[in-house]
């Protein structure tokens, strides 16, 4: 009936109409006229005043076909006063945690459809590679089979029971595909990749993501062997909609299709780029409003099949009618919102998500303070022993905004708060000690560094419509006030928390970094705090994982936070008093030194010259560390059989033991290793992994299961295969060989 009722309104539709609905336009400004007068199928990025008059202006065209509506809530409702920001996609990737990720992406979901937003452009399924890309902070990081498991979860919490359901909204995997494959971590440039390498590590997260019924994909904004994303036939109509199935809608990025005239020049005009946009298979067409004359002119001249745009608009009209727009044009919903945007219950998840993506990298025994505080049942610790000085110190230790991360409101969410209090619902880490200290402890506070300072660029690009030229972030000098004030707090204080990381404007869509290294006056800060003897615990609150100094990794301890969201702050401050336990574990890996680039941890096997003369090829911090307060020992790693079919499973099981005195939640990770491959391949793959709480001086057994297909790579003719013969499965806390018990077994073919 779905089908009878898509052909019944294409059969009305005139060509300006069939066109306008693959529009999606921005509405921000004064575009909300072109949406009535374009007949725009979509809008994205609507303030919530324009929402509500978007929605009645597509009502009152000839058709009434309703609007879609978009925008990017990567980790939270991004654009709401006082809804909730959760920590970034790569804090939330942490957690090893595919059921929280999705209670997550369900509580979005219910705040933003309140707003009349239907469709969400999240989850990122990139597979970070440079970390000197900008976007590192969106991914779920560098491994694909946790990337899928973490994308598949956000997919079924945005979409929730079905579509039809008020409280679902449209999941859309992006940026389709090998987009963070970049050329010296630079965003938007040509990636180099074959349709070989593509398969092997950049579509597995994409082909989980459209099996497990995400209805949207969004293109990147890169080329891969000379042909534009957006032209790549292969990709969007041979492999996602034929060999996947897709049967939803495909958006392209951000003026993909005129790019290909201004940008990328490989299309002559308007005109050209849309054949080639609607040839390769595009279904809408985000903010190019050229595209509505030029995909008309393009049919008047013959260039386009009208077929071929009857065939994209059937998608977007698909779409509308499975979300119930026609019945409902689910506009925002005041009720609702005063129900669900911030309520308590999302405000409780956001602090449990916030616990749990947090690392604890390094710890000599200083953490948790005074071996473990005890709550004093309202979220306050207290101490039996005598009062302490905590100094917390460091320009991100008090910045709201380090909080939250990128995609949190145009300008940050902190300034969309009304009132004149716009920090009350972001806690930073200085709000987290101070509310969860022992109440006769003081909580001391200084800056001490700047971190980058924004000069304009005389030799920035020439962008179009005579846009000013963008600023560059150069890093701030060391301010020596700052500097002494912070050593005289740090000094007399019985501890010193550091609060170092990058800035928003150091990261994001276009804002790569040259340096991994901590900006501005902060290794200085470090090393001035490490100086006074004071213990020192390091604090990283960053965007993507930076290089660090001595003086951080010699540091007491030692915590990666990334941007932990509104609630992390809290969360930060019950993991340095012990009223919580760290179980975060790393989805990425460290680099030493920024030339040690890339330092993704399944790469592909080489000959000896691999390794630099002067630097090793061993990450920082691996993928999958993280430590504990407690200890846990791996045992007896047993396999049910030895010899398994090419359709079969592999059965193992591990003993794990806490042998300390404090509760454990641990990651079990299991790499498998074919040992040998016909084509080179990754030395060891993630295949599984399985997440225990165990308490002190407990063990278990952890059942962990491989279905053989699994391990599978993609041989010379570009087909994913299992290749019979021996595999090593090797189980441990990280990615590090000297972590892993190993067992062998055979596949048979
Ligand atoms: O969704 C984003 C995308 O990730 C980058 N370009 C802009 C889009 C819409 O805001």
């Amino acid at each position: 009936p779905l089908d009878v009722r898509v052909d019944d309104l294409l059969a009305r539709m005139t060509l300006p109409e069939k066109v306008g609905q693959l529009l999606q336009l921005d509405a921000r400004g004064d575009l909300l006229d072109v949406v009535s007068a374009k007949l725009a199928g979509s809008i994205l990025h609507a303030s919530p005043e324009r929402m509500h008059e978007a929605i009645a202006l597509a009502r009152q065209t000839r058709l009434g076909i309703p609007l879609l509506t978009a925008d990017d809530c990567i980790h939270g409702h991004s654009f709401w006063p006082g809804a909730t920001i959760f920590p970034t996609q790569l804090a939330m990737a942490c957690t090893w945690d595919p059921a929280l990720l999705e209670r997550a992406a369900r509580a979005t979901a219910t705040e933003v459809s309140a707003t009349g937003i239907h469709w969400t452009f999240s989850p990122v399924l990139c597979v970070t590679r440079d970390l000197r890309w900008g976007r590192v902070n969106e991914t779920f990081g560098e491994d694909p089979y946790l990337i899928g498991e973490l994308g598949a979860a956000m997919v079924a919490g945005y979409q929730g029971d079905g579509l039809a359901d008020p409280t679902a909204v449209l999941a859309c995997a992006k940026h389709f595909a090998g987009y963070s494959e970049t050329q010296g971590g630079r965003d938007a440039s040509e990636a180099d990749l074959t349709p070989r390498k593509l398969r092997s590590w950049f579509l597995p997260p994409f082909e989980r993501a459209a099996r497990a019924g995400c209805r949207t994909f969004m293109l990147g904004y890169q080329s891969i062997d000379g042909v534009p994303i957006t032209a790549g036939k292969w990709l969007l109509k041979d492999v996602l909609k034929g060999e996947w199935g897709f049967t939803g809608t495909l958006v392209t990025d951000w003026d993909n299709v005129g790019r290909m005239v201004w940008e990328q020049k490989v299309c002559a005009d308007d005109v050209e780029a849309a054949v080639r946009a609607v040839d390769a298979g595009n279904d809408l067409v985000m903010t190019t409003p050229e595209f509505f004359d030029a995909a008309q002119t393009a049919v008047a001249r013959g260039l386009t099949d009208e077929k071929l745009i009857d065939e994209t608009v059937r998608r977007v009209l698909r779409l509308k009618f499975e979300l119930g727009l026609f019945e409902d044009p689910r506009a925002p919903d005041p009720e609702r919102q005063s129900a669900v945007i911030g309520c308590r219950e999302h405000a409780d998840l956001n602090l449990e998500t916030a616990r749990r993506s947090l690392v604890l990298l390094r710890n000599d025994g200083t953490l948790p303070f005074e071996g473990g505080l005890t709550d004093d049942g309202h979220g306050r610790a207290v101490s039996a022993g005598p009062p302490r000085t905590i100094a917390v110190i460091g320009p991100n230790s008090h910045d709201p905004h380090a909080m939250l991360g990128d995609w949190a409101g145009a300008s940050g969410q902190v300034d969309w708060m009304p009132d004149g209090h716009p920090r009350e619902l972001v806690e930073t880490v200085l709000d987290g000690v101070r509310a969860v200290a022992p109440a006769d402890w003081t909580v001391t506070h200084a800056r001490g560094a700047d971190i980058e300072v924004l000069v304009p660029d005389p030799t920035g690009p020439n962008w179009p419509d005579g846009q000013p030229k963008p600023p560059v972030f150069s890093s701030a000098p060391v301010d020596e006030t700052q500097l002494r004030e912070a050593v005289a707090t740090a000094r007399a204080a019985d501890h010193a928390v550091v609060v170092v990381g990058d800035t928003l404007a150091l990261t994001g869509e276009g804002c790569s970094t040259a340096t991994l290294d901590l900006y501005g006056g902060q290794i200085a800060l470090l090393d001035a705090v490490a100086a006074t003897g004071t213990p020192m615990t390091v604090v990283l609150v960053q965007s993507k994982p930076s290089t660090l100094p001595d003086s951080a990794l010699n540091a007491a301890a030692l915590i990666e936070a990334f941007n932990p969201g509104m609630r992390g702050g809290r969360a930060i401050a019950e993991l340095l008093l012990g009223l919580v336990e760290p179980s975060g574990r790393l989805p990425i890996s460290f680099a030493r030194h920024v030339g040690q680039q890339p330092v993704y941890y399944n790469q592909v096997r080489g000959q000896h010259g691999t390794r630099y003369a002067d630097l090793t090829q061993d990450p920082l911090f691996a993928f999958g560390e993280g430590l504990s307060y407690t200890t846990v020992t791996y045992s007896a790693l047993t396999l049910r059989e030895q010899d398994v079919p090419v359709d079969g499973t592999v059965h193992a099981t591990v003993r794990l033991t806490n042998t300390g005195d404090r509760p454990a939640r641990e990651t079990v990770q299991a790499y498998v290793s074919d040992l040998t491959t016909s084509v080179t391949w990754a030395e060891q793959e993630l295949k599984a992994f399985v997440q225990a709480e165990i308490a002190p001086g407990e063990s278990a057994d952890i059942a962990i299961e491989i279905p053989a297909a699994r391990c599978s790579l993609v041989g010379a003719d570009n087909r994913r295969v299992v290749e019979p013969g021996e595999f090593e499965l090797r189980v441990g806390p990280s990615s590090r060989r000297q972590d892993h018990l190993t067992a062998r077994f055979r596949v048979q073919g």
